[in-house]
């Protein structure tokens, strides 16, 4: 499932940033292009803001593993609505237990099928799991401009998507953080505050998402050169 109801404030554009183009296509094609080509994922829900008349243009539309549903104010409104079209989709498929979503952002355009795959093969449980990558660099927790103290980066990592969990868990998982009024920025979060430990999947720098500007160019470098790998 790709949330993609979000407006992209810190891009600066006129249009949500996972419309933006980069080598003639919207980034969203390329977020979309690793889940259509998995054999074992049966379809594909793109939750879109209310109004959006920027995906319907695109060819990936019309692909037969698409659907679509309305998002919400925040993600995990967004998640929500997508998981509930999940549910009505694979009604009668013992009863969603069984069934995994994948949530993936829509401006993260490089993920490798590798990384896909390799995140279903190692998160196929209960606690389900996510891609991230070691933090690299010394991390200062900041007061203004000044340095309070230098944290432990040791064990720290940063999640990325996709972020793969059982639907049915998933749901109750962020039925509840609203219920208590838990704020959330990722799926995995809900998951943890329901006492689940998701397994931290080793993922790539390259599978990055687009925030800034300058991250456009970026995006158009790790695309060519996947483009040549492939
Ligand atoms: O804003 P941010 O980059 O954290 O958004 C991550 C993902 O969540 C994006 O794909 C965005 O479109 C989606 N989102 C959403 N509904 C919202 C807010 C964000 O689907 N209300």
């Amino acid at each position: 499932m790709i949330p993609a109801a979000g407006g992209g404030t810190r891009m600066r554009a006129e249009r949500p940033k996972q419309y933006l183009q980069v080598r003639s296509r919207a980034l969203i094609e390329y977020s979309l292009a690793p889940f259509f080509h998995a054999g074992w994922i049966d379809g594909v829900v793109v939750v879109l803001a209310p109004g959006d008349e920027d995906f319907i243009r695109l060819p990936v539309a019309r692909h037969w593993k698409l659907h679509t549903t309305s998002g919400g104010v925040t993600r995990s409104e967004s998640v929500l609505a997508g998981l509930k079209r999940v549910a009505e989709l694979t009604q009668g498929f013992m009863g969603d237990r069984g069934v995994y979503a994948l949530v993936h952002d829509a401006a993260r355009p490089c993920l490798t099928r590798q990384d896909l795959e390799r995140l279903k093969d190692e998160a196929s449980d209960e606690q389900g799991g996510l891609l991230a990558v070691p933090v690299a660099d010394t991390l200062k927790r900041g007061n203004d401009d000044h340095v309070i103290h230098t944290v432990d980066r040791r064990n720290l990592w940063r999640a990325q998507t996709p972020q793969m969990f059982r639907v049915d868990l998933l749901r109750l998982a962020l039925e509840s953080c609203r219920q208590r009024g838990i704020e959330i920025t990722d799926e995995a979060a809900a998951m943890e505050a329901a006492g689940y430990k998701p397994l931290l999947v080793p993922g790539r720098e390259s599978n990055f998402k687009v925030t800034y500007p300058e991250d456009l160019a970026l995006a158009e470098f790790w695309l060519s050169r996947q483009e040549l790998e492939r």
